[in-house]
């Protein structure tokens, strides 16, 4: 038997338990991992609580994001090997392409069960090789939050050294966004509500913050920064709000990565500025798999480092979603498995 923790009878971070499974059994190309450190995402949080704009049925293990070792491979595995690292994707289909490949109902962690448990079956298709150079729990952050961040950035954006990127926040994407930037050449500017997180961001390498708490009306501050040009690519997490301020602070033709909605989804947008300006705006659906590969790379040849915040026991996955609900945090939360 093995053991799993699940979201049962209603939302609440008090109806996550522990139950005890079989320990599944490999089928046809799938592996079986034994997990060695999962992460938190925002949307971890909302689904636990309730808030996440798509209900899933009950009971659900959450999370999408894990590390693991492959322990057994079913038949006709060709992809992996037992002993293998290796991280789970998001997308369960979405190998590479465009987005059509991926599948709404095919994501771990809702509706599919996610991997906050001891062992998990994985497709080998939905799996990437952990970069060599980073621990368990460091790679246990990536399958979202960094997906997200190389897929707005390199796969979509196709960034280039020079440019300019203004990541919003200190979260776990943003992060991400703003240690590829600096890896690729480009200038960053951060946004937050911390000026001891500002700090921090420019330890690791962002060239200017600006606290948006203070200076709510922030697009005119980046403008000034950038002597009137504006940023080329914008991490969008915080919604319609913070969208009026990335409307102003991007440069003609600029990109803005419309990522999240931390702020709220309420508010008014006038598209005439986004034609007047002629921005090009993306949602994005964190990555595929090939987005993850190419990461993978990027991570390895410039040994990137993913920023943890905070570890908590697997066990203790309430309190860590209480942690990263109240904001305190600067890059990713990560939960130790000790098996
Ligand atoms: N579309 C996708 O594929 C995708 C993928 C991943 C995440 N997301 C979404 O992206 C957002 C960020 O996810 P995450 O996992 O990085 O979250 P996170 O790690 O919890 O980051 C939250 C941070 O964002 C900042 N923030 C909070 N409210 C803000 C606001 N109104 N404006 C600007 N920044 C604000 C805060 O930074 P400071 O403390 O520095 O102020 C906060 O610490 C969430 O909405 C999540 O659902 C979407």
């Amino acid at each position: 038997m093995a053991k799993a923790i699940v979201l049962q009878g209603s939302s609440g971070f008090d109806n996550l338990r522990m139950v005890e499974r079989p320990v599944p059994h490999p089928r046809r190309q799938e592996v079986l991992i034994r997990v060695r450190a999962t992460s938190l995402n925002y949307r971890d949080v909302e689904i636990a609580r309730g808030s996440y704009h798509t209900t899933f049925p009950l009971p659900l293990i959450p999370l999408s994001d894990a590390v693991g070792e492959v322990v057994a491979i079913g038949d006709e595995v060709t992809r992996f090997s037992v002993g293998d690292r290796v991280c789970s994707t998001f997308w369960q289909r979405w190998v590479a392409g465009p987005f059509e490949m991926a599948e709404a109902s095919n994501q771990r962690g809702g509706p599919r069960d996610g991997l906050l448990s001891e062992y998990a079956l994985l497709d080998e298709q939905a799996a990437v090789l952990a970069p060599r150079n980073l621990s368990d729990l460091e790679a246990a952050t990536l399958s979202c939050a960094g997906v997200t961040a190389w897929h707005a950035l390199v796969s979509e954006g196709a960034m280039k050294a020079g440019d300019t990127v203004l990541v919003q926040g200190t979260g776990g994407v943003s992060l991400f966004a703003l240690q590829f930037a600096v890896a690729g050449g480009a200038r960053v500017i951060v946004t937050s509500s911390s000026d001891a997180k500002i700090e921090k961001a420019k330890a690791l390498g962002a060239f200017v913050g600006i606290n948006y708490r203070s200076t709510p009306e922030w697009g005119a501050a980046v403008l000034d920064l950038t002597e009137g040009r504006g940023v080329d690519h914008v991490i969008e997490v915080g919604g319609p709000q913070s969208f009026s301020q990335s409307l102003k602070a991007v440069h003609r033709g600029g990109q803005i990565n419309v990522i999240g909605y931390l702020g709220g989804s309420e508010g008014s947008i006038n598209p005439l500025e986004i034609f007047r300006r002629q921005v090009r705006v993306r949602g994005i659906p964190v990555g595929s798999r090939a987005s993850f590969e190419a990461m993978v790379r990027a991570i390895e040849g410039n040994d990137l480092k993913p920023v943890v915040d905070r570890v908590f026991p697997w066990t203790d996955v309430a309190d860590a979603m209480r942690y990263l609900e109240s904001g305190a945090h600067f890059g990713k939360v990560v939960l130790a498995h000790h098996n």
